[in-house]
């Protein structure tokens, strides 16, 4: 197979900066979560990387619990249908719930699930992501831990994927245009 990071113009954040930053969230995170136990809740494919370094970043008791919802297929636009591919194995009610996710694009998605998981019974909800883009801001969502703001272009890298590739690359970057174009 031929070499992941071969098809980057440029690496927006490298393995150690992304390191730092979960660190950061994790010692938030920690924080604010002292006297509760907090249910992790992943959106399958691309928080897996954030949630398991989050995970182990985290001093405090955690239960994880995953969650597979698409809004973009294999194209780089996000189609606005968000569909449920797995749901939850528990029980939300009354339980201290964090959503991970890798990053929140035009928000459509993260809106959904949080009306979604809401409508529940959760004691708390909130939400971490690791990247957002600026079009995100223009959608209502409450996003209580956001690790960095990133330019509007297409990443992939660290559970992003263009066509289900990329995801594991350690580091962020920008996908050459002509792979996808
Ligand atoms: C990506 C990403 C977020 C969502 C963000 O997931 O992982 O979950 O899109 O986009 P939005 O804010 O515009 O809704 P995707 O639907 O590609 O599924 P995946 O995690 O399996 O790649
Ligand atoms: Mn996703
Ligand atoms: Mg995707």
């Amino acid at each position: 197979a031929q070499d992941v990071k071969a098809d980057l113009t440029e690496v927006l954040y490298t393995k150690e900066e992304i390191d730092a930053k979960i660190r950061e969230l994790a010692a938030v995170i920690d924080r604010d979560y002292a006297d509760k136990d907090v249910l992790l809740v992943g959106v399958l494919k691309g928080a897996v990387m954030v949630m398991a370094d989050l995970a182990r970043a985290l001093r405090s008791h955690v239960t994880m619990d995953w969650m597979a919802v698409s809004s973009y297929g294999s194209g780089t636009k996000s189609s606005g249908v968000v569909r449920i591919l797995k749901d939850l194995d528990a029980d939300l009610m009354n339980r201290h719930v964090l959503i991970v996710e890798d990053i929140i694009d035009s928000g459509l998605t993260l809106s959904w699930l949080k009306t979604n998981l809401e409508s529940r019974g959760p004691a708390t909800l909130e939400i971490c992501t690791l990247f957002r883009k600026p079009d995100a801001v223009k959608v209502d969502i409450d996003v209580k831990y956001v690790g960095m703001d990133i330019p509007n272009k297409f990443v992939v890298g660290y559970g992003l994927d263009f066509a289900e590739k990329y995801r594991n690359l350690d580091c962020v970057g920008i996908l050459a245009p002509h792979i996808y174009q």
